[in-house]
């Protein structure tokens, strides 16, 4: 017998990690990935069951502290959702399908929408560290696609409203229910980074000339792979810091983190009711 191809593999493991979730009975419509600093969100599922990544062959082998990632499954208001906690970022291989099979097999489980979070620098004073931004576009600085390689037409995708123009209303409508203080969020262009070292305050410039508010080293990637699977995608960004050269900060993972922590009591709120005023 030959050795099954790296397409027949992975297409084995999304199967067989999209019925393990099935299994649990559980019937996730929409899947939340969890960025820096969101953790806490996967507080706000009811009824939760936590998978750990091992578990799942379609999910990235994390090893961030000696934790794996998890999935929890459970309800969010009305709907059932799987809350991701842990990303395989694209620099850390220098390849951009760290998260592609498992955004397939989310799909191949039923998941419809992919809500995605994460933490990035402001290109703008109108977002200043503490505000969270609707995601309206990208731009894909890195050139890097983890569709390379794709057989098929249907690796033609569109980008036109990749984030989900309905979605993003319905975003905004429920925020702006949310009490003083918690009923701003801003929205703009996301560019993606590669990294992982932090921007210069040249390519910073450059950014701001290309018509983006924020920069960060994620999303875009499994952006792509959830149009392809015909998934509808939302993504909140999280600024930690104004971009490399618009403040005196000095730029480090540690202040990213510290800084996410600072303000993830809001954002988690306002994510908490973004999810739940979402129309299935
Ligand atoms: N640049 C890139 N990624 C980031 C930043 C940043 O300034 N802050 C948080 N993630």
């Amino acid at each position: 017998m030959t050795a099954p191809s790296d397409a027949q593999a992975a297409k084995q493991a999304i199967e067989t990690s999209a019925a393990r979730l099935l299994a649990t009975g559980r019937r996730p419509s929409i899947a939340v990935l969890l960025g820096s600093g969101w953790g806490p969100f996967a507080d706000a599922v009811q009824d939760p069951l936590a998978i750990p990544y091992d578990e799942l062959p379609a999910f990235p082998v994390l090893r961030v502290g000696g934790h794996s990632g998890r999935v929890v499954l459970g309800r969010i208001g009305a709907h059932e959702v799987a809350v991701l906690a842990g990303r395989k970022h694209a620099y850390e291989t220098g390849s951009a399908d760290g998260m592609k099979s498992t955004v397939r097999a989310l799909a191949h489980a039923g998941v419809q929408v992919l809500v995605q979070t994460n933490a990035a620098g402001s290109l703008t004073h109108a977002l200043p560290p503490g505000s969270t931004m609707l995601i309206s576009d990208h731009i894909n600085l890195a050139q890097q696609s983890p569709l390379f390689g794709e057989p098929g037409d249907d690796r033609f995708v569109s980008m036109v409203d990749a984030y989900d123009p309905a979605l993003r209303e319905a975003a905004r409508a429920a925020v702006a229910g949310l009490g003083e203080g918690r009923d701003t969020i801003g929205e703009g262009v996301y560019a993606w980074f590669m990294g992982p070292q932090f921007e210069t305050p040249a390519e910073i410039r450059m950014f701001q000339l290309l018509g983006a508010q924020a920069v960060g080293m994620s999303t875009v990637p499994e952006t792509i792979v959830a149009r392809h699977a015909g998934m509808r995608v939302l993504a909140v960004s999280l600024l930690t810091n104004m971009a490399a050269g618009l403040s005196a900060e000095k730029l480090s993972h540690a202040h990213t983190l510290a800084s996410a922590a600072a303000a993830s009591q809001r954002a988690v709120a306002q994510l908490t009711a973004v999810v739940r005023g979402m129309v299935p």
